[in-house]
């Protein structure tokens, strides 16, 4: 049964959680960079003393022994899943999971932002396709322990199939169906992201810019056969 993840993309602590109080059933929550370094391990606290799961997305990418360290500093906080970039190397990913604990680690692959041609310009390669280069990342990640991966909806059946059953997919980009699709390119509905293997959808602006957000949180929820668990 696929988690629907709330991501809080709000500027600050106070409005983050000034929202969630209006998402009293909300289980899992995303923190990213932009609120993360504002608002830090205090944020997380406070979101752990919700009882929230925390996806902290904050994308490590550095050499092995320094994200190692991050991880650690994570796993203190008691956070639930973090990404990695799958572009900073096994050896890296593999410091990563050693430390991991209890974080379910999961690789971010070719940024969405990419395209063939920047993607071959940042890796020095002419002719890359970005869907091979992502499930080729995506083996690397499963070959250094790491849980699973961040996809695009596109994707996500790929990977389900090449990475098999037991990895995480956490896909972004979801949108109720007749929803907007904001700035996302490429979207998928719950009910379909979920069907194609996802594990984790990471749901924004459709929650967080809605009249009401607990209606569309358990909307999605029962799209995903997930409703009132
Ligand atoms: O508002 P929306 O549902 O588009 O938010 C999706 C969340 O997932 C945002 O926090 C966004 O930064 C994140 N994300 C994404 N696409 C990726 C990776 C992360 O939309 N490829």
């Amino acid at each position: 049964m696929a988690e629907i993840v709330v991501a809080l993309d709000q500027p600050n602590a106070g409005e983050a959680l000034g929202f969630l109080d209006r998402l009293p059933d909300a289980r899992w929550v995303k923190v990213g960079s932009v609120l993360f370094t504002r608002e830090g391990p205090a944020l997380v606290g406070a979101l752990r003393a919700r009882n929230l799961e925390i996806f902290l997305d904050l994308k490590w990418h550095d050499i092995p022994n320094t994200v190692a360290g991050a991880v650690r500093s994570a796993a203190d906080l008691g956070v639930a899943m973090a990404t990695v970039h799958t572009l900073g190397g096994r050896e890296m990913m593999a410091a990563a999971r050693a430390v991991a604990g209890g974080i379910r680690l999961v690789g971010v692959t070719v940024l969405t932002s990419h395209d063939a041609a920047s993607f071959g310009c940042a890796v020095g390669r002419d002719g890359v396709e970005i869907g091979a280069e992502a499930l080729r990342l995506a083996e690397e990640a499963a070959a250094a322990g790491l849980a699973g991966v961040v996809c695009s909806p596109a994707e996500a059946a790929a990977l389900r199939r090449r990475l098999g059953e037991g990895a995480l997919l956490v896909v972004p980009g979801i949108r109720p169906a007749g929803a907007p699709a904001y700035d996302q390119r490429r979207t998928a509905t719950a009910r379909d992201a979920a069907a194609a293997g996802a594990t984790h959808l990471v749901v924004g602006r459709p929650i967080t810019a809605a009249r009401d957000p607990a209606g569309v949180l358990d909307q999605l929820r029962a799209e995903v056969g997930a409703g009132g668990a």
